[in-house]
């Protein structure tokens, strides 16, 4: 029998979101390709797309508009059965090789495989290992923290999709955008995940010196974060701080409500955090309102919490407000956020 070398399939994508937030993604995706259709949920929160437009025209529309709910894209250009219980390499080496000529020569290159599902007998380092191991041999540079371009392999149920594209179109650099940290023994909360995900995501600089605002600041993983960065901080929050920051002379506490601080406080800020647990609208405000005190090329970062079964809705309304008043500079539900968003801002201009 002949090896399956992958079927030729053009103009399909799967997409990624949060496993609550899938169909928010798939409007997100339908409104850049309203013909689009759904050909199938490969997990919750992972759908594939048949496409109208091209990949190519789909990423340059994503990159003026970048979408929020969904987190990570990626084409489909090869599809082939597999097997959960018996590791085949060599159909999708059959199938990774073809399109070998789709990647940019001289280009730094990754693959990332992601198996979805339980029950597999192997595990994606396996089919990564292989199929680097065979780009390389043709003349590409494997960078695994840094590609410019990827070969993505989705494998779930028994069919493996194989596709080739540039990072940047696939709105995250991480296989389905899981950004994954290693967890160091000084850490105060998972929430720094998201800061040093938003961070990078939205390319933000923490600034060496300076003072940075953080509201809701308990337990103090962020201010963790910032301090360790070199920054001073004052952390707002009526709630005790981890005993680990107590002595440490670079944080200001306020125990007391974001309300009442701003109302009171006229300091300037380089950076300004907003991850305080509250309705997303009020939330919004006291950030426009913190930012009257930002440095010119200082930015601000908030999560915007959301209802269940409201989430798309609450996103838009509050992003438009804060549109009225800032730059949105990026804004994501990441993946360490959970019913949740995180918007980066800075000054509108001439403000
Ligand atoms: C999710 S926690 C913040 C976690 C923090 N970013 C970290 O990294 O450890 C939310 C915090 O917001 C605080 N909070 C809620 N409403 C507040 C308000 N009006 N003013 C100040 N803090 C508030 C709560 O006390 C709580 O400590």
């Amino acid at each position: 029998m002949p090896i399956d070398q992958g079927t030729p399939v053009e103009r399909q994508l799967i997409f990624t979101a949060d496993a609550a937030a899938g169909q928010i993604a798939l409007g997100e995706l339908q409104a850049a390709d309203p013909h689009a259709k759904l050909l199938d949920w490969l997990a919750p929160g992972v759908g594939r797309l048949a496409l109208v437009m091209t990949w190519d025209a789909l990423a340059h529309r994503l990159r003026a508009e970048p979408p929020v709910f969904c987190r990570h894209i990626c084409p489909v250009q090869r599809q082939l059965s597999v097997h959960k219980h018996i590791f085949e390499p060599e159909p999708l080496a059959q199938a990774a090789l073809q399109l070998v000529p789709r990647l940019h020569a001289g280009e730094r290159f990754s693959v990332q495989t992601r198996l979805l599902g339980e029950d597999w007998s192997y595990g994606p380092y396996d089919v990564n290992m292989r199929l680097a191991k065979l780009v390389a041999s043709q003349g590409l540079p494997l960078d695994v923290r840094d590609p410019q371009q990827v070969l993505s392999v989705v494998l779930a149920g028994n069919s493996g999709y194989l596709g080739v594209s540039r990072t940047r179109d696939n709105l995250s650099g991480w296989a389905g955008g899981e950004r994954r940290f290693r967890r160091e023994p000084e850490q105060i909360s998972r929430a720094e995940f998201k800061l040093l995900e938003a961070v990078e995501l939205f390319g933000l600089a923490i600034p060496a010196r300076g003072t940075a605002l953080d509201l809701g600041a308990a337990p103090g993983g962020w201010t963790r974060i910032l301090r360790n960065r070199g920054m001073r901080v004052v952390a707002v929050d009526p709630a005790e701080l981890d005993p680990r920051l107590a002595d440490d002379p670079g944080i200001e506490h306020v125990r007391e409500l974001a309300q009442a601080y701003l109302q009171r406080n006229g300091a300037r800020y380089d950076v300004i955090l907003n991850d305080m647990r509250m309705d997303a609208l009020e939330s919004a405000g006291l950030t426009l309102a913190a930012m009257e005190r930002l440095a010119p090329r200082g930015w601000a970062l908030m999560t915007l919490k959301l209802p269940e079964g409201h989430m798309a809705r609450v996103a838009t309304e509050t992003l438009s407000l804060l549109r009225q008043q800032a730059t949105v500079l990026g804004a994501r539900q990441l993946f360490h956020n959970r019913s949740e968003i995180t918007v980066a801002l800075g000054r509108k201009k001439g403000r």
